[in-house]
């Protein structure tokens, strides 16, 4: 039998989770139940645990494991604003259309995709974090996690989409006239413009130009108001960016 302060909690979980998947669900009350995770206070604030993420060991197919992040990253994304006057769910969207539009290979539009899955992965901190407050390296959150299910020409662009950014502040005039306030205001916590001699390291990297090249996407995907396509439209796009699956 479920006593007060749990059946308080799952309330709590339940509706904050209305349109999470029942296993995520059954996931969060579970760990609450046996007393992994503190109670109602940090359910609130938005905790999310990234066990209960999409991983693709979890799927039988890879369509499903696609299908599943996909739909992650619609259900949190929705409503969250980040840093921007755009949801998450719009800026991923945004970024993975014009990669799209501009007639980019899968790989590059499935990064566009999933360029700040690192913000969705650090959810319970991230969706409370301010431009100015800890530098959370979504960046490299979001590129390690990629690595394991998805090509290099996938997670190494996310992993240099900030450093890019620095980049193009020091190199390219105008740039960072240009850039959205809540990218003016992280560019100080990540680092601010590269110096030459970063510069140079910068340009040794493999990757770095299609790095740049999701950066400018990145920094145009915040459209006020501009209709979009379903983030599932994207579905074969990010299947393609899939690493080979290991054989059995
Ligand atoms: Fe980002
Ligand atoms: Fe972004």
């Amino acid at each position: 039998m479920l006593q007060g302060s749990e059946l308080v909690s799952i309330s709590c979980i339940l509706n904050h989770s209305l349109s999470v998947s029942f296993e995520t669900v059954v996931c969060k009350i579970s760990l609450t139940k046996v007393g992994r995770f503190p109670k109602c206070p940090f359910l609130l604030d938005g905790f999310y645990p990234p066990m209960s993420f999409p991983k693709r060991t979890d799927f039988q197919t890879d369509s499903a494991f696609v299908e599943a992040l996909l739909s992650e990253i619609e259900t949190l994304g929705r409503d969250w604003h980040y840093d921007e006057a755009v949801t998450q769910l719009e800026h991923a969207v945004q970024a993975a259309m014009l990669a799209r539009d501009a007639g980019e290979p899968d790989h590059v539009v499935a990064a566009a995709a999933l360029h700040d899955v690192g913000h969705f992965l650090m959810y319970g901190k991230a969706r409370h974090d301010s431009p100015d407050g800890d530098d959370l390296k979504h960046e490299v959150v979001g590129a390690n996690w990629l690595r394991k299910s998805f090509r290099d020409e996938v997670s190494e662009p996310v992993r240099l989409h900030v450093p890019a950014k620095r980049y193009l502040c020091a190199t390219r005039p105008g740039y960072w006239e240009g850039l959205s306030e809540g990218s003016k205001i992280s560019l100080k916590k990540q680092g601010g413009p590269m110096t030459e001699t970063e510069c140079s390291r910068f340009e040794e990297l493999s990757g770095y130009q299609e790095a740049i090249k999701l950066r400018e996407f990145d920094d145009q995907a915040k459209i006020v108001g501009l209709a979009i396509d379903s983030i599932h439209s994207f579905n074969i796009a990010v299947l393609n960016g899939l690493r080979a699956a290991t054989p059995a």
